[in-house]
């Protein structure tokens, strides 16, 4: 099976998505290990729970984020790992991080990228007026949220949300497209190329 290292910052709902999958048995990869740049959070409970080693990188205790992300960087590679997955991971990577994963790490972003790149985007969306909102998983390039898309679903924007209630209708979608998208990695369906990214062979409209 492939090997998966796991980055969270957070909740993990996302994380505990891709456990399901696999021990659902439809998920092809192994957690080699999660790796949570935030002590104490839920996502390392749930991976602990699963089985799954854990480490805590704080970049509180490093000096600049070059340090970190090469910590990080060492820290992964020690897993060996043939695909690295941003659940929540809330950290921006320097150029020379995602550069050494390019086409071998993938972020969920909760928005219709390119539309709402960043943070708050779920009350971004309800802001501007919009009546879907959504989340992608992407590969990651040095472009902040701009990496070529693997996969979108989308949801409605009901006149009596709010930024919460977006997020769980967004967030259920999440936890359905991720393991989609790792799965199709993992079956060797999707790859990036060109700066663009493939599904069996073809290019992926969402794709850039
Ligand atoms: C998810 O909604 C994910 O889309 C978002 O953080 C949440 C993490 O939830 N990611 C970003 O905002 C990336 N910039 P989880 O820890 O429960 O998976």
């Amino acid at each position: 099976p492939l090997r998966v290292v796991v980055l969270i910052s957070g909740s993990g709902s996302n994380l505990q998505a891709l456990i399901d999958a696999k021990n659902k048995g439809e998920l092809p990869i192994e957690i080699a290990a999660v790796i949570s740049n935030c002590p104490d959070v839920q996502g390392l409970a749930r991976a602990a729970k699963a089985g799954i080693p854990t480490l805590v990188l704080d970049h509180k205790t490093y000096a600049s984020r070059e340090a970190f992300d090469r910590a990080l960087m060492a820290a992964i590679d020690a897993y060996t790992p043939g695909l690295v997955v941003l659940a929540g991971f809330m950290r921006i990577l320097t150029a020379g991080f995602t550069e050494h994963y390019l086409g071998r790490m993938l972020n969920i972003h909760p928005s219709l990228l390119p539309k709402f790149q960043g943070l708050h985007t779920h009350q971004r969306a309800i802001d501007a007026g919009e009546t879907r909102h959504g989340v992608t998983v992407h590969f990651v390039t040095a472009e902040l949220d701009g990496g070529p898309a693997c996969v979108q679903a989308s949801v409605p924007i009901l006149p009596t949300d709010d930024a919460g209630l977006l997020a769980k209708r967004v967030q259920r979608q999440e936890h359905v497209i991720y393991p989609l998208a790792v799965k199709w990695f993992a079956e060797g369906k999707l790859s990036m190329e060109q700066g663009k990214a493939w599904l069996n062979g073809e290019l992926l409209p969402a794709s850039g």
